[in-house]
């Protein structure tokens, strides 16, 4: 208390283990993407709960192509569903909804949703909550680095008059804080490719709990090791 770092201001999840949780329990892959679903819902309410302001979730990555498709489609269709359902809860609780990744490989019905509940909730301040689908750091700032020397052409500026700041304002993340905490669930202790850019900084928090059993106990626990944490920045 009063020494410490008090509540992050912006949270990120590697929402990791659906598919060992559902294996623990012979069960199909696809349902514990469902059951981590169900944990979207409950760290979502905490969060706002909490007066978190903002919350990212990594829900897809540009590497996860590569998995079956019928995987993929699950994992799309589930998407979709979540959307659908959540929206009034979103308007009812003041939460805005942002994407973070390249929408253009995203199924039409799955990326119609998604602009769909942006627009809709694009208004809301109580908490931004930041879904990252078909998203990759690396593949961000490529993006970014195409569309920063656009704009840079078009302001007929030199490559040199590049800066930090303006460079940021092309990642999918403009205008957000940096994560101070990054959390990621079922024991690997990586990013794959996560806000590798804005995580420059964060303190990293890893759990040995699969995702659809990360309860609001573990989530407490994490915020408490934060609240300990010595951030230092380099100096
Ligand atoms: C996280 O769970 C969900 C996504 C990456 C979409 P996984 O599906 O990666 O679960 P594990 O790692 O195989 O247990
Ligand atoms: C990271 O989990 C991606 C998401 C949580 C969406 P993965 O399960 O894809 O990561 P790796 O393959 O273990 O690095
Ligand atoms: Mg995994």
């Amino acid at each position: 208390m009063g020494s410490g770092n008090g509540l992050p201001v912006h949270i990120a999840f590697i929402m990791d283990g659906n598919g060992r949780w559902a294996e623990a329990k012979r069960l199909p892959r696809a349902m514990g993407h469902r059951a981590g679903a169900q944990t979207v819902r409950r760290v979502t309410a905490f969060a706002r709960r909490r007066g978190i302001p903002f919350l990212t979730l990594y829900a897809f990555s540009t590497e996860n192509w590569s998995r079956p498709r019928g995987e993929v489609d699950a994992l799309m269709e589930l998407l979709s569903a979540f959307l659908d359902d959540e929206l009034p809860t979103l308007l009812e609780n003041d939460i805005r909804l942002r994407m973070l990744g390249d929408p253009a490989a995203i199924p039409s019905a799955t990326r119609e949703r998604l602009a769909l509940v942006q627009e809709k909730t694009a208004g809301l301040k109580g908490m931004t909550l930041s879904l990252a689908v078909n998203y990759g750091g690396r593949d961000e700032i490529v993006r970014a680095a195409r569309r920063a020397a656009g704009g840079l052409a078009a302001a007929g500026r030199s490559p040199e008059s590049l800066d930090r700041e303006f460079f940021e304002s092309f990642l999918d993340t403009a205008g957000m804080p940096d994560p101070d905490l990054v959390i990621r669930t079922a024991g690997e202790k990586r990013l794959s490719n996560f806000l590798v850019w804005q995580s420059a900084y964060a303190e990293l928090y890893f759990t040995p709990r699969t995702w659809p059993d990360f309860s609001d106990a573990d989530f407490e626990a994490a915020l408490d090791e934060y609240e300990k944490r010595i951030r230092k920045f380099g100096s």
